[in-house]
């Protein structure tokens, strides 16, 4: 029961300064470590950057996402990590992917991520679903260009 499927929702602050090339560099490295550990620990879920901020969706056994989360918020490459969702969930919704990024490429992303949030969505105006939904919204439209 405890280690049922559950699926955690935040958002958090960029703090990786510098060139969109080390911003560029800074995501891939995350995104290959997650990969792998998630892999590993049965999580899936989605990344996405934007507007200076990270938004994550993580689904998995309850007690894999509260493993991943705890490092996850202990990273200092960003900060102020906003819990906006932690449940029981019916289904993956990104059971493909150990970890996708979304929305803008890695590229994109580290070149316009330091404008402001008029640049796109603010995250911390959204709830929990609503952030999931443009997430998994997002992972469908690349899986359909595939
Ligand atoms: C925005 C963001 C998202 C991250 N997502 C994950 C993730 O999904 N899975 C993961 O294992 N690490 C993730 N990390 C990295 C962890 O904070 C941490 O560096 C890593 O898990 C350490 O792995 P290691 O103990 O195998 O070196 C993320 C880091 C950031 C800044």
């Amino acid at each position: 029961m405890s280690n049922d499927l559950h699926r955690l929702v935040y958002y958090s602050r960029n703090k990786v300064a510098g060139e969109p090339g080390a911003l560029e560099a800074a995501i891939n490295g995350i995104l290959a470590k997650s990969r792998a550990n998630n892999a590993k620990a049965g999580v899936t879920g989605a990344l996405m950057f934007n507007s200076g901020c990270f938004a994550q969706v993580l689904e998995g056994p309850r007690e894999a996402v509260e493993e991943v989360f705890e490092r996850i918020q202990q990273d200092e490459r960003h900060g102020d990590v906003s819990l906006l969702a932690f449940g029981p969930a019916e289904a993956r919704s990104f059971e493909n992917w150990s970890m996708g990024f979304v929305g803008a490429s890695v590229e994109d992303a580290a070149r316009y991520g330091s404008l402001g949030p008029e640049s796109g969505f603010d995250p911390s105006r959204l709830t929990g679903e609503a952030l999931f939904e443009i997430l998994h919204g997002l992972a469908l439209d690349e899986e359909n260009a595939d």
